[in-house]
């Protein structure tokens, strides 16, 4: 069983588990204001889009608290300088913005008449996207479970577990739902250029729950597919377009096309806060340039000529075209997604305020 969370709230400090450093050190970050937290999000002490989400709500629990504010209003404004600050740490993940959105909105109940009812406020509302998230992540495991075969041989990218949320992951919260199911039988694991998020990351969690896996490079899918044989993939989320076009780990959208050409299904796991629906098509998401280092070096090891020039895109847009369906905790989606998307959306946001 997983004895580690990614990240925890304790005492008015949000502690984090330095992902960076996983598998050959466990080191734990505390943090105690929004900047610390910025900036943890920006160097990937941690990293996928809900454990992104639910940290930057809780940047905003640390920022009320530092904040010397007397009255609401000035509360308010110190708010709204930590979200912007938080919102501008990464770009393409929905759900920073999301979760920043939902405390904002908490922040601004009329109801809220003091600044400690105030503070009180934004402190739940983060505590209840975290919780809310392994729920939701447990529901996409179910929803997804009459599609995967006995004896089901994935293929996942990058590291959507529990590191990546706050408990039980999306994707590979889909993989452990099979292996709970006896389902599972072997998970091929891309290794997710530049950082390694599959080979340090996935591979780990693999590991301590006990399901069977294997470590490929990220080139390695189609001899994977055409000579050991791949039953399904499935892939995490950074933001879904309202037509179904996929942001994920840069990687993804070659194996979706390698995918198809085997007649593998490709399925996308998709918390609903990771639907943009406010976007028609991938062409608008921003997709995130980091730096060239990570693609120049390996470690500390320089690999490249000095100088070289680099492009270091951090994410990609999978066209719908290529996605089998999109699991969501509400249901699953199937084209066409801009029917089938804001339905789902709808249902979630009618529950959350039911
Ligand atoms: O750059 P990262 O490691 O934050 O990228 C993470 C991914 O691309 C994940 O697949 C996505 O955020 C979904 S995590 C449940």
């Amino acid at each position: 069983m997983t004895t580690y969370a990614s990240l925890e709230w304790r005492d008015g400090v949000l502690r984090m588990l330095d992902q960076r450093y996983i598998p050959h050190r466990i080191e734990y970050l505390d943090l105690r204001d929004q900047h610390e937290v910025a900036e943890a999000i920006r160097e990937m002490v941690v990293r996928g889009a809900p454990a992104i989400g639910a940290t930057a709500a809780y940047g905003l629990v640390l920022a009320a608290q530092r904040s010397s504010a007397h009255d609401v209003a000035a509360l308010r404004r110190d708010l709204m300088e930590a979200a912007e600050l938080l919102r501008a740490a990464r770009p393409t993940a929905v759900n920073l913005g999301w979760a920043v959105e939902r405390v904002l909105d908490r922040a601004t109940d009329p109801k809220l008449e003091d600044v400690d009812a105030l503070r009180a406020a934004v402190l739940q509302e983060a505590q209840a996207i975290a919780e809310e998230d392994e729920q939701t992540n447990r529901q996409m495991g179910l929803h997804a479970l009459p599609l995967i075969p006995q004896e089901a041989r994935f293929i996942h990218h990058c590291n959507t577990g529990s590191l990546a949320t706050v408990a039980y992951g999306t994707a590979l919260g889909i993989i452990r739902t099979a292996h709970e199911h006896g389902k599972a039988k072997h998970v091929f694991v891309d290794e997710t250029r530049p950082r390694f998020q599959g080979s340090r990351l996935t591979a780990w969690e693999l590991e301590q729950l006990g399901i069977p896996y294997t470590i490929i490079m990220d080139s390695a899918s189609g001899h994977v597919m055409r000579t050991l044989g791949v039953d399904l993939c499935v892939v995490g989320c950074d933001r879904v377009a309202r037509n179904g076009d996929t942001a994920n780990k840069i990687g993804t959208y070659n194996l979706a096309v390698v995918a198809r050409a085997h007649n593998v299904p490709f399925y996308v796991a998709a918390p609903t806060s990771t639907i943009d629906l406010t976007m028609s098509n991938g062409n608008l998401i921003v997709i995130e340039e980091r730096p060239a280092r990570e693609v120049t070096h390996v470690g500390d090891e320089h690999i490249t000529m000095d100088g070289a020039r680099v492009a270091n895109p951090a994410f990609d847009i999978t066209p719908a075209a290529f996605i089998t369906a999109i699991v969501t905790e509400m249901g699953i989606a199937y084209p066409p997604y801009d029917e089938s998307l804001p339905r789902l959306v709808a249902l979630a946001e009618e529950r959350r305020t039911r």
